[in-house]
């Protein structure tokens, strides 16, 4: 008994000794699309506001107190968000990345009223946050840089980091204690309109300056911003050469890259960055607050919270909270306060069975879902739960539609994503024809073949 005491003390104080990594924790939190005129008393076909006389016909059902899967987010699903986060204050956390489209776009009245609104969502997360620094990001549905919007941040944001803020909507933030560099872009300069403006310009020779030093400094640096590179046609939003120049320039520092946040799309995915065929870096992507995706998709509500080493940034692992609304609202109409129970919805590692999170991992994943059917415990399976925060029925997903997400995942320039859809759909169309039972196993040719077609294509 006596050696066994004596082994395991030793045991203990050697992994003390050897475990000495800072652990931490930080949010990430997305796309609140906040919009002030949703009422329970709205009109579905009215974005959940109230309806004008005339309209008001009897034809809407009762909304629910913390939202509508149709609509944007109400004031009170926000604040339980944040109620909900300030309960965990005792995790170790460090700062909150808030990752844009704050307002709703259709809450398009004067531009003093959605300014009111950010302020308002700022001082939310304030008084959530009085310890803490939160770094906000623009998203498309947020005002363009300005020095009003920046005497919002002010009092989260050091000068240097205002005033390229103020001109460009970008900035970096180092960490005090620690090799840990945090970059936020202004994504909104990606997108086909902006992409060759003189503030996009600027933009890029910032990033690589910034880049640059990091290297020289031996930091580890997380890339924020609000929408994620990527062709996935169904939401892209970046200009082809802006897309090009930023993938060129995560490979390039992809060894200080510790990682790479966005939110935008309202979904729970990642994105896999190859050099020659080598996973070199990864991108997570926060599903959203709000329950509704445009044009039209719906998932609850999503709050990230990430685990890391505080000493080199090392991500290792994040704990998805979520808010089933559905159940939210039955138990908030029958009850005049509370009825919203965030709960945990997954942690990354465990629900993947991942060793680590790198971009060696996340290729596994990715290369698992490939061929992934939505039979329940498969790899597919879950990465369809978590898309949609465990709303959508994943029954709705078949072969080709599993395809499309692992190129999605893996094919973040416009050609090579093309081809791999395209790719798919002649091999399932073949396997159609086929007698059933030569039918997989052609397509698992097909898939073959394809995937290295598009490794050759997409890293040449
Ligand atoms: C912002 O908050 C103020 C004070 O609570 C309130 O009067 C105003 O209606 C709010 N505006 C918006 C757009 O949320
Ligand atoms: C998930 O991660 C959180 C935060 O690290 C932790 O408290 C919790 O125990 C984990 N849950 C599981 C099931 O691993």
């Amino acid at each position: 008994m006596k050696t066994v005491n004596l082994i395991l003390t030793l045991i203990s104080v050697f992994s003390f000794t050897c475990t000495h990594a800072k652990i931490g924790y930080f949010w990430h939190i997305t796309d609140f699309h906040y919009d002030p005129l949703y009422t329970s008393q709205g009109d579905t076909r009215r974005h959940c506001r109230k309806a004008d006389e005339r309209g008001s016909s009897g034809h809407h059902r009762a909304l629910g107190r913390f939202g509508d899967y149709s609509c944007d987010s109400s004031l009170e699903l926000i604040e339980s968000a944040l109620r909900y986060m300030r309960t965990r204050h005792s995790e170790n956390v460090e700062f909150v990345l808030w990752t844009g489209d704050i307002i709703a776009a259709r809450y398009n009245v004067n531009e003093d009223e959605r300014y009111q609104a950010i302020r308002n969502m700022t001082e939310l997360l304030r008084m959530t946050f009085s310890s803490h620094f939160v770094f906000p990001v623009l998203g498309h549905t947020d005002p363009a840089p300005s020095e009003r919007l920046t005497n919002l941040w002010s009092h989260w944001l050091p000068m240097e980091a205002l005033q390229t803020l103020k001109n460009g909507g970008y900035y970096t933030i180092e960490q005090s204690h620690s090799k840990l560099r945090i970059v936020a872009l202004n994504t909104n300069l990606f997108s086909v309109r902006e992409a060759s403006s003189a503030h996009a310009r600027r933009q890029w020779e910032w990033l690589d300056a910034v880049l640059e030093k990091a290297t020289a400094n031996s930091e580890m640096v997380y890339i924020v911003g609000h929408a994620a590179p990527g062709s996935d046609s169904r939401y892209n939003v970046h200009s082809v050469e802006a897309n090009v120049k930023y993938l060129r320039t995560v490979r390039r520092y992809a060894r200080i890259i510790a990682g790479q946040f966005f939110g935008h799309l309202h979904v729970d995915t990642f994105r896999v960055i190859y050099d020659k065929e080598q996973p070199v870096s990864w991108a997570l992507l926060a599903p959203s607050v709000s329950p509704h995706r445009d044009p039209a998709g719906s998932s609850n509500p999503g709050l990230r919270l990430y685990k890391f080493d505080t000493d080199t940034g090392k991500v290792l692992d994040y704990t998805q909270f979520y808010l089933d609304l559905a159940a939210a609202n039955r138990a908030g109409a029958t009850t005049a306060t509370g009825g919203a129970e965030w709960v945990a919805e997954y942690n990354l590692t465990q629900y993947y069975g991942l060793r680590d999170v790198s971009a060696e991992s996340l290729h596994n994943l990715a290369d698992k879902l490939r061929i992934g059917m939505p039979h329940e415990m498969t790899s597919f399976y879950k990465y369809l739960r978590a898309y949609s925060v465990k709303h959508d029925n994943t029954d709705s997903c078949d072969g080709a539609c599993a395809h499309q997400h692992f190129c999605a995942i893996t094919c973040l320039e416009h050609i090579a994503y093309r081809q791999c859809v395209e790719a798919a759909a002649s091999a399932l169309a073949a396997s159609g024809r086929s007698a059933p039972l030569i039918a997989p196993l052609i397509n698992m040719i097909l898939i073959l073949i394809t995937f290295i077609m598009v490794s050759y294509v997409d890293y040449n």
